[in-house]
This record gives structure tokens, sequence and C-alpha cells, in this order.
């Protein structure tokens, strides 16, 4: 797992209660320190019988604390010295026994102290067998701690250790890392930005089996919506027809033809701070598509139409709004990269433009990196070296908020 800036130098107590999940949330220590946060694991003595201190102080390179009472070299006030250096505490898996501790106030032992002690955003992520979660005890001391502005992921429906299933279920580690990404970013560079991004595909159908499509994966797209969910934006993720998990916070709309893309990009436009277009948008439609499937052995031959500009469209609504303030495109290109990706700039009235060849190895659909061009409304380009597509959002990310912020000098 390559660094993830979002989560760089930021301090993390993660604590641990006696659920069997436990085990799960080895996976997650690993993900938040390979990612750079600094990881300070709390585990409670029952949460000890399911997983050894070892193991997270092996995943996190630093000390485990587990006890209230025994002071150590660092500090002799764990609870409140963790407590005060955290920017989020996270408590996975939560178990209905720490819930209700928390909800009351207690605080007999390291992590419940340090939960009454913190200052920093609380995340909790419960599971436990389906009776306890429904347990009218539970479900108020939940709503006791929802209340008072602790974030509350899951669980979700799903088999459980008993063999059961049933709501209770810890939600996963990664989409737990969203909701921790989701959380340290939330006072961001784009805090109280709507930012839509269009990603994947469009299909044209010719009949109600077939159609015209691309091979673009939405991979780009899709990290582009989850630097700007870093950044703290309010993020529209306008996808074609793909099965990528949805970054956490993101509002999905899912649409299948270049028509609803075009129609969904100009509703949800006319609120927008930026437009990130990295849909791979058909060019062309079949000009009649058959009600029935077409049969083999007739021939066939197909009469294509242009679709919508949906970029025209945009341009159109910023000239008489002013919104979105910044607009960046893409262009997939296969040959006369520079030229046709400035053409396009100035012909759609872009901020900026990510131009790749995607005939180049290691660039364009379906694999994990990309190698672009980006060029500016100043006539301004910049190659970028090969990277991995979450890089190459972060750097377009970073030259929206410098763009969003010269708009707004
Ligand atoms: C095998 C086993 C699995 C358990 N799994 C859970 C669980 O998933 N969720 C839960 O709320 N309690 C679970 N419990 C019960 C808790 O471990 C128990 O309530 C304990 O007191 C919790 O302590 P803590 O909240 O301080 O970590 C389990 C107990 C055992 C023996």
């Amino acid at each position: 797992m390559e660094p993830i800036p979002i989560l760089k130098a930021r301090r993390i107590v993660l604590g641990v209660t006696g659920g069997i999940a436990a085990y799960k949330v080895a996976d997650l220590a690993s993900k938040l320190t390979q990612g750079g946060a600094q990881v300070d694991v709390v585990m409670t003595a029952a949460a000890t019988r399911f997983v050894t201190p070892l193991t997270f102080q092996a995943l996190t390179g630093r000390p485990v604390w587990t006890d209230l009472w025994t002071p150590t070299s660092e500090t002799a006030l764990p609870h409140v010295v963790l407590g005060e250096a955290a920017e989020l505490v996270v408590i996975a898996p939560a178990t209905a026994d720490f819930i209700a501790k928390m909800a009351h106030g207690l605080a007999d032992d390291l992590l419940s102290t340090l939960c009454l002690s913190t200052r920093a955003p609380i995340l909790i992520a419960p599971a436990m067998d389906a009776g306890m979660w429904a347990h009218p005890a539970t479900q108020e001391n939940i709503g006791r701690l929802r209340a008072r502005g602790v974030e509350v992921a899951g669980p979700v429906y799903g088999r459980m250790a008993s063999g059961l299933e049933g709501w209770g279920r810890m939600v996963e580690p990664l989409e737990l890392l969203g909701h921790i990404r989701r959380i340290l970013g939330r006072k961001g560079p784009l805090a109280g930005k709507r930012v839509v991004v269009t990603a994947g595909p469009t299909y044209e159908p010719i009949d109600p089996v077939r159609f015209v499509g691309n091979r673009s994966s939405g991979k780009q797209g899709f990290a582009l919506a989850q630097a700007a969910l870093d950044r703290g934006a309010e993020v529209v993720l306008i996808a074609g027809p793909v099965t990528l998990e949805t970054p956490i916070g993101a509002r999905r709309i899912d649409v299948g033809t270049a028509a609803e893309m075009a129609e969904a990009v100009w509703r949800e436009c006319e609120e927008a701070d930026v437009l990130l277009m990295a849909a791979a948008v058909a060019d062309y439609r079949p000009a009649h598509a058959q009600p029935l499937k077409i049969k083999k052995g007739t021939g066939l031959t197909l009469e294509l139409v242009s679709t919508a500009d949906i970029l025209a469209g945009v341009a159109a609504h910023r000239a008489r709004h002013g919104k979105p303030q910044v607009v960046v495109g893409f262009a997939a290109e296969t040959g006369d990269l520079l030229e046709s990706a400035q053409a396009k700039l100035q012909a759609k009235g872009l901020d900026l433009i990510a131009a790749n060849d995607v005939t180049e190895p290691g660039a364009g659909f379906a694999v994990e990196t990309n190698r672009i061009t980006l060029i500016d409304a100043r006539g301004r380009v910049e190659p970028l070296p090969l990277m991995s597509k979450a890089a190459v959002a972060e750097v377009i990310l970073d030259r929206v908020v410098e763009l969003l912020k010269e708009k707004e000098a």
C-alpha cells in the first residue's frame, strides 16, 4: 500500500474492545500505519483475550496500551496524554459493553477514561450479536452517543461468528478507513465546496443486449472523488457502468448512457464549485436503438450520431452563472497528444486538462497507474511521471485548490 497523504503523520488512537472482530482491526492498524498515520493502540482487557498486544505493536511499530495503572517511562497519565494528542479516536470493534460504558460516562479502564478526557472526534464501529445490537438498551446507548456527536459506522447485515445472520457485523476495515479519511479531511481546503466528479464509460444501446462502450474502468475518476473527499469537499460522483466501491462520503449517481450522464452533470453542476470530467463519455451513439434483440445472421450496419457535448453545456451555464468556478477536463488520446489536449482546453474553456496517451504502457484504461500531462489555461505544460491513479488524483486536486484560490482572490 502506498502512503495516503491525508493520513501522513496524523495521530490516531485505535481503541480495541473485546469482540471477535478484533482480528480484523489488526488489518486496519496495518493499513493506517502503511498509509502514514501514527497509530496508538489502546486495548481493553477483554480485547487482549482475542488478539495479543504484540500483534498491534508489531503492525504499528509503537507501544500498545492496555493498563490505566502501569506508568511507563513515556507517561504516567496515558489516558490524558494519548487523548490530548489524538486527532481522532477510533473504537473498533466497539462491544455492547463498551458502548454502554461510553453512553454513561464510565471510566474504569484506560480506553473508557481516554474517551472522556479527549476532545478529539470519536468514531465507533459496533460489532456484536444481532440480539445484542437490537436490544433497547444498546439502541438507547447508541442514540445517546450519536446525540453527543460520536460517529457510528455500521454495523452491517451479514453472517456473524455465531453462524447466525443479522445486523451486527462490523464494517470492513477498508470501509472504516474511508470513514477515517472523511473525518480527518473535514476541515480541509475544500471544506464547504461542492465537487462533481464523473467517472467510467457510457454504454450506448444497440438493442436490449448490445451496446457501444469503451474501455474506461472508472478508476481515475473514483480516485479523484476520494482525493476531493480527503480535502473536505462535498462530493457528487456521477458514475457510468462500473462496479467500483463508492468512496465513503461521496453521493453517487449511476448513469448508463451519454444522455443520462449529460443530464446528471448539468443538473449537479448548477450549484457546483468544481467539475472534474474524468468519464469517458461516448462521442457517438447508435442512431436507433432496436427495441428487440437483433437476430444473428441478419447482418448489421450501425448508423451512429453524435452525443450531446456535455462540456459545451457546462461552459454555457458557467458563462451565465459563474459556476462551476473550476472545470477540469481529461483527454485520452492515441497520438498528437498535446495538440489535441490544448485544442480541447481552449474549445471547452477549461481551466486545466489532464492529457494521457492511452497507448503508452502503464497509462490509460483499466491499469492502476497513469502517465499524464497537465496543461492549464495559461499554457503551462507539466508532464508527470508514471504514477498511481491515486497519486495523479492528489496532484490534480492540489491544482484545483490553487485554481479556486486564484479565482476567489
Ligand atoms: C468468544 C466471545 C466473543 C465475543 N464477541 C463479542 C462481540 O462481538 N461483541 C460484543 O459486544 N461482545 C462480545 N463478547 C462479550 C464481551 O467480550 C464482553 O462483554 C466483555 O466484557 C467486553 O469487554 P470490553 O467492552 O471491556 O472490551 C464476546 C465474548 C466472547 C467470550
